[in-house]
C-alpha cells in the first residue's frame, strides 16, 4: 500500500497500464479499473433506486450522502475482488463535470485524497465524453471488437442528456444539437410517474411496452421531421400526463391501458431520437454511430437502430446495458487515454456542477 514513483519510461511504452476510475456525478456510485485498451478488469456499481424512487426523482442532498458512504467501501471490494493492490495503479480519473455538484464533489475529493496518500496522478474526466466512449470498452462477456480509429456520430441519451454529437477523432467533438429542455430519459421517468410504475421507470416502460400496441394511441412528435437536430420532449411529457388524465377521468382500468400506452409512448420518444440520428448522419456522411447513455438500454431503440444501420449501410455500435447507464469504467477508458496523452489536473481538479440538462464541451 505504499507510495509510487513512477520511472519514467521510453515514449513507445504505455506509461498507464491501469487506472482507477469513479463515477458519482448523479446517484449510481460507481468504481472500475481500467486498463489502456479499454478492458475491464472489475466494476462495482451501486445505484440508488431505492432511495430517491419514494421521491419520483433525484434528491441531490440524499444522493451525495449515499455516495459518501458507499464509495469507499466499494473501492476496497474492487480491489478485493481483483487482487490487485495500489502499486499496480498508475492513475486515478474520476467524474468532475458535468452532474449533480454534491455528488461530484464526494468522487474528486476522494479521488483527491487516494491521489495525496498513493502519490498517484489525477485527472478529471468529463462525464458525456465517458458516455459517448462506452462501446470501445471490452470485458470476458462485451467485446464488439471494435477500436475508434473512424469518425462517428454519438447519440447520448440519458435521464439528464440528449445530445448529437459528432465525433471527429478522440477529443475533437462538435455538438450537432441537444435538446431545448427535458432529456430523453426524463421523458420516460415522468410518464412512468403518472402511471405508478416507480422511479427511474425507463425500464419498466420498455417491459410494458413488449406487451402493448404501438399505435393505440397517437402521441405527438416534437420536432421530427423538422430541419435541424435539437430535440424537445416536454411537449411530449406533458401530452403522456393529459392523455391518462383523460383516461381515469373516463373511468379506464390503467393496469389494463398501461402495454397499449407504455407502447405508444415509447414509440413516440424512439421515432424522434431515429429521425434525428438519421438527420445528423446525412448531415454529416458519416457511416458509423454510437448509441449510449441509459436509454441506449431501450430494446426498442435498439432495434429502430439496427434497422436505421442496415437501412443505411452503418455501422451502430451500442455498449452492454451495464456500460450504457452511468458506470465507472467508461470514465476509466477516456479517462486513462487522456493521461496517456499527458493531461494530468493535480490537486486543483474541482468538480463543474451543472443543472442536468448543461451539457460542458
Ligand atoms: O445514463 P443514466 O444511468 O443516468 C444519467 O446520466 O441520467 O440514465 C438513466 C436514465 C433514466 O432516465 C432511466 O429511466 C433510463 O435511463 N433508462 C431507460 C431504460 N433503462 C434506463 N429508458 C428507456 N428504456 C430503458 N430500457
Ligand atoms: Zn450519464
Amino acid at each position: 500500500m505504499g507510495k509510487k514513483s513512477k520511472i519514467p519510461s521510453k515514449s513507445s511504452e504505455v506509461k498507464y497500464r491501469k487506472v482507477l476510475a469513479i463515477e458519482s456525478s448523479c446517484d449510481d456510485t460507481s468504481v472500475a479499473i481500467v486498463g489502456h485498451d479499454g478492458h475491464v478488469f472489475a466494476m462495482e456499481s451501486l445505484n440508488q433506486d431505492s432511495v430517491h424512487s419514494p421521491f419520483g426523482g433525484v434528491i441531490p442532498e440524499l444522493a451525495c450522502r449515499n455516495h459518501t458512504l458507499r464509495l469507499v467501501p466499494l473501492i476496497e471490494k474492487i480491489f478485493l475482488k481483483t487482487g490487485l493492490v495500489w502499486v499496480d495503479i498508475d492513475g486515478l480519473v474520476v467524474t468532475s463535470r458535468p452532474g449533480l455538484l454534491g455528488s461530484l464533489l464526494v468522487g474528486v475529493t476522494v479521488a483527491k485524497t487516494l491521489s495525496l496518500i498513493h502519490g498517484l496522478p489525477i485527472l478529471g474526466v468529463n462525464h458525456l465524453e465517458g458516455h459517448i466512449y462506452a462501446p470501445f470498452l471490452k470485458d470476458h462477456k462485451f467485446n464488439l471488437n471494435v477500436t475508434d480509429d473512424k469518425a462517428f456520430v454519438g447519440l447520448c441519451v440519458s435521464g439528464g442528456h440528449t445530445s448529437l454529437i459528432k465525433v471527429s477523432s478522440f477529443g475533437k467533438y462538435t455538438v450537432l444539437g441537444r435538446t431545448l429542455d427535458d432529456a430523453a430519459g426524463e421523458a420516460f421517468d415522468k410518464f412512468g410517474k403518472v402511471l405508478g410504475l416507480g422511479y427511474p421507470a425507463g425500464r419498466v416502460v420498455d417491459e410494458k411496452a413488449a406487451q402493448g400496441n404501438r399505435v393505440a394511441y397517437d402521441f405527438p412528435r416534437p420536432l421530427k421531421n423538422k430541419p435541424g437536430l435539437d430535440f424537445s420532449f416536454s411537449g411530449l411529457k406533458t401530452s403522456g400526463s393529459l392523455e391518462v388524465q383523460k383516461l381515469l377521468k373516463s373511468g379506464g382500468n390503467l393496469n389494463e391501458l398501461i402495454p397499449d400506452l407504455c407502447a405508444s409512448y415509447q414509440e413516440a420518444v424512439v421515432d424522434v431520437l431515429i429521425d434525428k440520428l438519421e438527420r445528423a448522419l446525412k448531415k454529416t456522411s458519416l457511416d458509423r454511430a454510437v448509441i449510449t447513455g441509459g436509454v441506449s438500454c431501450n430494446s426498442r431503440l435498439r432495434e429502430r437502430a439496427l434497422e436505421l444501420g442496415k437501412k443505411r449501410g452503418v455501422e451502430i455500435l451500442i455498449p452492454a446495458p451495464r456500460y450504457c447507464t452511468d458506470n465507472a469504467a467508461m470514465i476509466g477508458l477516456v479517462g486513462i487515454r487522456r493521461l496517456e496523452r499527458g493531461e494530468q489536473d493535480g490537486l486543483k481538479l474541482s468538480a463543474q456542477g451543472t443543472s442536468r440538462s448543461a451539457e460542458l464541451w
